[in-house]
């Protein structure tokens, strides 16, 4: 049998290292609910809280101030070539030999005036997650989360994915050596993002249904069986992701931006910044917060709704939109994301599939690139703008999530197959010429002819 109704047999003795970790340099972690505040007793069922179903988060308790000089002077980060593992002291402690990394991390700040004219600010930095090992910013948390998943004895991994998570979680488990098992909605992701997880040898299970139902059923299905769940829901995973706000601050020279906007889906990653922000204020590496902006894609924007709401009424909706990352109804994260929104005074915006697509060419068109979902963030920037919900003289940094090449569908879509009548001027078209040199030179005249 694959698998059956057997606990895990985590090792006690890494349990009570990863529990205990008063380690000199180290903050003592602890894992509690975010909604009751009640322990967890370090048990790897680690998606939510026993007593009340919350969400769990990994408290830190810093008995003095870090540095900030203090991440490269650290000699265990210099034992691991990786841009998350160099912020251990602000992650959960393991023991270096546990470590199952790709070198994630270390990733470009982008500045095009191009980009900044287009979003409407004065200063725009984008910060490409894409350029991390399998293409999107999973890889950051999955680090984290494979990692823990291997210390407390699990041998299968598993998650529900629009396609990136899957990815990341395909390449993380195998080069674990542990196997992955992964739900996704049928037909719904990206041809890029399914290539990964086959190649790199998950057991794919594509759901008749959405991520929603998807997420749902793999959430049942382990909390019976010994397998591990790498969702966003899994507090390991947040940690990492967390790793995205400290780099970026790293880079500006702790000069911490106005606004810092991502894109948003099960809300993972908007909760993964909320808690960067809390955790670096309470280890005083920063003294000032910069407001989060949540973009989500009109089609899928039950978020948008809570907040519009004064968080007062969350309703889940069925989710369609081109960015097919994002294409989620009922964010796992939601009330996490909502503390990070609150924290933050952040605020949270939809756009449409078409303002998604522009803001996609205009990235791609300056050299950088990037999928859908990702382009939502500089659409958001934009509506922000003419909403007058940020200042011209803003100083943004925007993350993008995924790479271009995760989603060529989208691109042959906007370039060659969509109406005539509804072509932006970013449209690119291949020419196609017999095998004649006279066409070539034609060709050639009308090119320089702009
Ligand atoms: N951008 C990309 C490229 C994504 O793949 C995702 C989420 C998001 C943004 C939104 O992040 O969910 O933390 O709010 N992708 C998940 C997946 C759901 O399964 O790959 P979020």
């Amino acid at each position: 049998m694959l698998f059956g109704p057997r606990l895990f047999q985590p090792d006690s003795e890494i349990l009570s290292t990863l529990f205990s970790p008063s380690l000199p340099g180290f903050p003592a972690t602890t894992v509690r609910c975010m909604i009751c505040g009640a322990s967890a007793d370090g048990s790897p069922s680690v998606s939510q809280c026993a007593a009340c179903g919350g969400l769990l988060d990994v408290a830190f308790a810093f008995d003095q101030p870090l540095a900030r000089g203090d991440f490269s002077a650290l000699p265990l980060a210099t034992q691991v070539n990786s841009g998350v593992w160099r912020y251990r002291q602000l992650l959960p402690w393991f023991p270096t030999d546990q470590i199952v990394t790709r070198a994630e991390g270390f990733t470009p700040i982008y500045w095009d005036d191009r980009l900044a004219h287009f979003g409407g600010v004065g200063r725009l930095g984008l910060k490409h997650e894409g350029q991390n090992p399998t293409g999107s910013f999973k890889d950051r948390g999955m680090t984290v989360g494979v990692t823990h998943a291997k210390s407390v004895g699990a041998t299968m991994v598993a998650c529900a994915s629009t396609g990136n998570t899957s990815a990341s979680l395909a390449s993380y488990a195998a080069a674990a050596g542990m196997s992955a098992l992964v739900l996704i909605p049928e037909g719904k992701i990206a041809g890029g993002k399914l290539a990964q997880t086959i190649a790199h040898g998950a057991h794919i299970v594509q759901v008749e249904g959405d991520f929603d139902i998807a997420l749902r059923m793999l959430r049942e299905l382990t909390a019976g069986y010994p397998v591990y769940l790498v969702n966003s829901v899994n507090p390991y995973r947040v940690e990492g992701q967390k790793t995205i706000v400290i780099e970026m601050f790293e880079q500006l020279d702790w000069q911490v931006p106005d606004v810092i906007a991502l894109p948003g889906g099960n809300l993972g990653n908007t909760a993964a910044f909320g808690k960067a922000l809390i955790d670096l204020q309470m280890a005083g590496l920063i003294d000032r917060i910069p407001r989060l902006l949540t973009i989500q894609a009109e089609g899928a924007s039950p978020f948008v709704d809570y907040f519009e709401s004064g968080f007062d009424r969350y309703e889940p909706v069925t989710a369609e939109t081109v960015a097919t990352a994002i294409k989620i109804g009922n964010p796992a994260s939601v009330e996490r994301a909502r503390r990070a929104i609150q924290f933050s005074s952040g605020m949270v915006a939809r756009v449409t599939d078409a303002e998604i697509m522009e803001a996609k060419a205009m990235i791609d068109r300056c050299g950088i690139g990037c999928e859908p979902a990702s382009a939502a963030t500089l659409a958001g920037i934009r509506k922000q703008v003419a909403l007058r919900q940020i200042g011209p003289d803003a100083h943004v940094v925007g993350v993008l999530t995924g790479h271009l090449l995760k989603d060529t569908e989208a691109v042959v879509r906007f370039h060659l197959e969509d109406a005539p009548g509804e072509r932006s001027p970013l449209v690119n078209r291949p020419v196609s010429i017999p095998a004649d040199m006279d066409a070539l030179k034609r060709t050639l005249s009308n090119a320089l002819q702009g």
